[in-house]
């Protein structure tokens, strides 16, 4: 459609509303600008009330500076901010604000009561607004010092925005959620967000944040998460990120603050899905709440209208520093943790409590039943069968990782429950291990070291192995030659339907070779293309080290089940299983006890 029309100068009215479509979307908005605001202003504490039956009307309190009289006008008009005045300082802004645009916008698509009073002065000062427009001249008023915005009937002069609006118990988690993200973004502040009976309380806490952080992100967060922390003193990053077996359907429980600002950034978010891609079922999601303070002139603030993404000037170094230190957190095998734990090493910056009691990190070691002793030599004793069960390892069964009283982290094996778990006793109480789901890991994990190391040991076999193929499986063998062969796999075309194989990897032990070659295959088919080699290649991995492993119902002896639990102390995420399922899982004497009622 073509107009022809003389250009015009639109009005300031219009012009606001026009900006406000882009950064007041729907209450939750508003509510965001205002608390960023009064955190600007130097508030400790910030008290919302939300209009119940009427999420288009909310009021924000703040004890801050307040706003000077001559100044007020100047805080409801475009382009007028207290907190930057040239590029330079645009560059290295570390105020939540720095267009001079919310106010203003927020005013024009409302009715808006601004009432503020500076400490200097006696007497607050009020204006009223009505889509922007001064409806009377500004009103001494009697109040104490810091600032009231009063928003009402949002959205009441621009109908095609009203009709955007949801359902009032959709706006209302929205607003919930954006105090929640804000209560992450400043720990020190005292939140209160009020609806007719229900009143939210975040109580500042800068000196215990675990209890913000379980507070916001709840208590089984809090209990199942790791705490991180790196520091090179351009870059400090930490937090706490969730347990792989701690994780969610939704994206929900993901937190993300650089410089206190809650931002999303799909390179941070990327880093992360890689860290954990080795342990978390498909289409589950991480948790985390994650901290980058960093040199404001190393992030650009200024790419987004509600300034909820950021850019990283190095973004490759802040990429990798996420990934590793994620990664390094959540693959540490249990042993390795429980020393970092006893030697106080993981404790970022916050502090946060050195993880959870949760059943994945036991942290006290108080029962100690008596029958251990001759366990251990036993264990000692059985190198051969450790070995044959696990393929020639290269574990030490003699460094196992032991708690304080030298009983190792997951125990001594007791028996095995049909054919399926096992069970030890550690001086917790019982360890049950899903054998399978164990071993599987391990196996895979020594794979993809054999394999990025480049020392895949191979076995020749005495006869080769020939079997049919289709003709595309045999195309295909052809095709992927390479892939096949770093995998430890010597396999070569016979005729047109069968393929012979002459060497294995070592890995595999006694396993059905055609089954695990049909099987690379089929996979080879799908990712072919779809992915990135390593995640292709640990795709294939992962086939291998579930068909090399002990299969369920096979029947261990007690040195060979004690042997897998050593191997699982020293080997990387080996608490779950390549699926993200637990491997194993620890029952504490006080849940028995609480089972027989015993003891109270
Ligand atoms: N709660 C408050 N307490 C004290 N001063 C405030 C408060 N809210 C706003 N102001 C003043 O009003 C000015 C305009 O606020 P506004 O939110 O429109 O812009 P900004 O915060 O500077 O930038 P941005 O548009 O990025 O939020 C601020 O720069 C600040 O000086
Ligand atoms: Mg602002």
């Amino acid at each position: 459609m073509t107009i022809n029309r003389p250009i015009i100068q639109l009005e300031p009215q219009l012009v606001n509303q026009i900006a406000a479509g882009e950064i007041v979307e729907r209450p939750a908005s508003v509510l965001k600008e205002l608390m960023e605001n009064a955190f600007d202003a130097g508030a400790d504490k910030v008290a919302i009330t939300v209009e119940e039956g009427d999420v288009g009307s909310l009021t924000v309190t703040d004890n801050g500076r307040g706003i000077p009289k001559e100044e007020i006008s100047l805080a409801l008009s475009r382009h007028a901010t207290s907190k930057i005045k040239s590029m330079e300082e645009l560059e290295g802004v570390a105020t939540m604000g720095f267009r001079g645009e919310a106010l203003p916008s927020i005013a024009s698509v409302s009715r808006l009561k601004l009432s503020t009073r500076i400490d200097e002065e006696k007497t607050g000062w009020e204006l009223n607004l009505e889509g922007g427009e001064a409806l009377a001249p500004m009103r001494p008023v009697a109040r104490i010092s810091g600032t009231t915005i009063e928003v009402r009937d949002l959205f009441f002069n621009t109908p095609a925005r009203r009709k955007f609006l949801r359902s009032e118990s959709t706006e209302v988690r929205h607003l919930e959620e954006v105090v929640r993200r804000l209560a992450l973004s400043r720990f020190d502040v005292d939140i209160e967000i009020a609806r007719g009976k229900k009143i939210t309380r975040y109580k500042g806490a800068a000196e215990s944040p675990q209890r913000r952080i379980r507070e916001v992100c709840g208590r089984e967060f809090f209990e199942q998460s790791l705490p991180i922390e790196f520091n090179s003193g351009a870059i400090h990053l930490y937090g706490w990120v969730g347990h792989p077996t701690f994780s969610r359907s939704q994206r929900n429980l993901q937190y993300l603050y650089v410089n206190d600002r809650n931002v999303s950034d799909r390179m941070i978010s990327h880093a992360v899905r890689r860290a954990y891609q080795d342990v978390l079922y498909h289409g589950r999601h991480p948790a985390y709440a994650l901290f980058i303070d960093i040199d404001p002139k190393r992030v650009d603030v200024n790419v987004h209208p509600t300034k909820s993404e950021i850019r990283f000037r190095e973004g490759r170094a802040v990429y990798d520093i996420v990934f590793n230190e994620i990664e390094s957190v959540i693959s540490q095998p249990l042993s390795k943790r429980r020393e970092g734990e006893r030697e106080g090493e993981s404790t970022p910056r916050f502090n946060p409590a050195g993880g959870g009691k949760g059943a994945f990190r036991p942290t006290s070691m108080h029962h100690t039943p008596g029958a251990q002793g001759h366990l251990k030599l036993e264990v000692r004793e059985e190198r051969a069968l450790y070995s044959d069960l696990l393929g020639g390892s290269d574990a030490e069964s003699d460094s196992a990782q032991t708690d304080g009283e030298g009983i190792p982290v997951l125990g001594y094996a007791l028996t095995q429950l049909h054919g399926v778990y096992i069970l030890a006793q550690n001086s917790e109480g019982l360890i049950l291990v899903d054998m399978h789901a164990a071993h599987e890991r391990i196996t895979y994990e020594r794979l993809k070291r054999a394999t990025a190391e480049s020392t895949m040991q191979v076995q020749p076999l005495l006869v080769p192995i020939t079997f049919r193929a289709s003709p595309a499986e045999v195309a295909l063998a052809e095709e992927q030659i390479e892939v096949i062969t770093s995998l430890g796999f010597d396999l070569s075309q016979l005729d047109q339907q069968t393929l012979v194989v002459r060497h294995v990897p070592a890995l595999l032990g006694d396993t059905d070779i055609p089954l695990v070659l049909h099987d690379l295959l089929s996979d080879l088919a799908t990712h072919e293309m779809t992915q990135e080699v390593d995640k292709r290649i640990n795709s294939l991995l992962s086939t291998m080290a579930c068909h090399g492993s002990v299969r369920a119902n096979r029947d261990l002896t007690i040195p060979e089940m004690n042997a897998l639990l050593r191997v699982m102390e020293e080997t990387d995420k080996s608490d779950q299983c390549n699926h993200g399922r637990p491997t194993w899982i620890q029952v504490s004497m006080e849940e028995l006890d609480g089972w027989f009622s015993r003891g109270r």
